[in-house]
């Protein structure tokens, strides 16, 4: 069991206008705090991508983790316009930037990043090669959703089970699964040597 005390107000600003919108797939808050965490963690003048920003929670959790600096670029993309602009009616500071459109398109783009929360199936379940290239050496990437609990179908089992077989196995990764909130794979791009 996840303690969450102390919700930072974006979090529940953003869960109110998923409630709103309908939308029930935000991250949980378990995995929302460590996403606060690693972000605080990246380097001066790094950057982070989510992948599916959904209603704007997991974006909170990582601006909140942020706090009290301005280095860094953040870029959530989220392909279903509708919830784009859920997220977008949302105060968000200046470092940071929503994208409307396809995360296997900017998983693909020359940029890379230093933490990479994927939780879409574009970078996750499809492109998942991508989405570690576009890893910086010693960069981290965050998959939540990983436990049998939250297996919703066939596909999702299929998906889940060989996501978790290539994160666990990548040459390029040092990786953990981990028992915590919905399951979660942490993974770090190895430096060269
Ligand atoms: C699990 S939800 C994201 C929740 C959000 N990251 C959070 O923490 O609150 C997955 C999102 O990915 C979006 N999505 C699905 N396929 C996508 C794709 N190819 N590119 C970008 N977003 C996608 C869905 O519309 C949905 O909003």
């Amino acid at each position: 069991m996840v303690a969450i005390i102390d919700v930072p107000g974006g979090v529940q600003t953003a869960a109110k206008a998923a409630t709103k919108a309908g939308f029930p797939l935000s991250c949980d808050p378990g995995v929302g705090r460590l996403l606060g965490v690693l972000a605080a963690g990246v380097p001066p003048h790094g950057a982070i991508l989510e992948l599916g920003t959904g209603a704007g929670v997991g974006l909170a959790w990582i601006v909140a983790g942020l706090v009290g600096r301005t280095d860094v670029r953040v870029l959530s993309v989220e392909l279903d316009a509708d919830l784009g602009a859920v997220a977008a009616r949302q105060a968000w500071p200046d470092f940071v930037q929503l994208e409307s459109g396809d995360a296997l398109e900017v998983v693909r783009r020359p940029d890379r990043w230093d933490l990479i929360f994927a939780d879409a199936p574009g970078g996750k379940w499809y492109g998942l090669d991508d989405t570690i290239d576009a890893l910086l050496p010693g960069g981290v990437l965050l998959v939540d959703d990983m436990s049998p609990a939250e297996f919703v179908d066939d596909l999702h089992r299929t998906k889940t089970a060989d996501v978790r077989e290539r994160l666990l196995t990548d040459a390029r990764l040092v990786a953990v699964a981990m028992d915590w909130s919905t399951g979660i794979i942490l993974c770090t791009r190895s430096q060269p040597g």
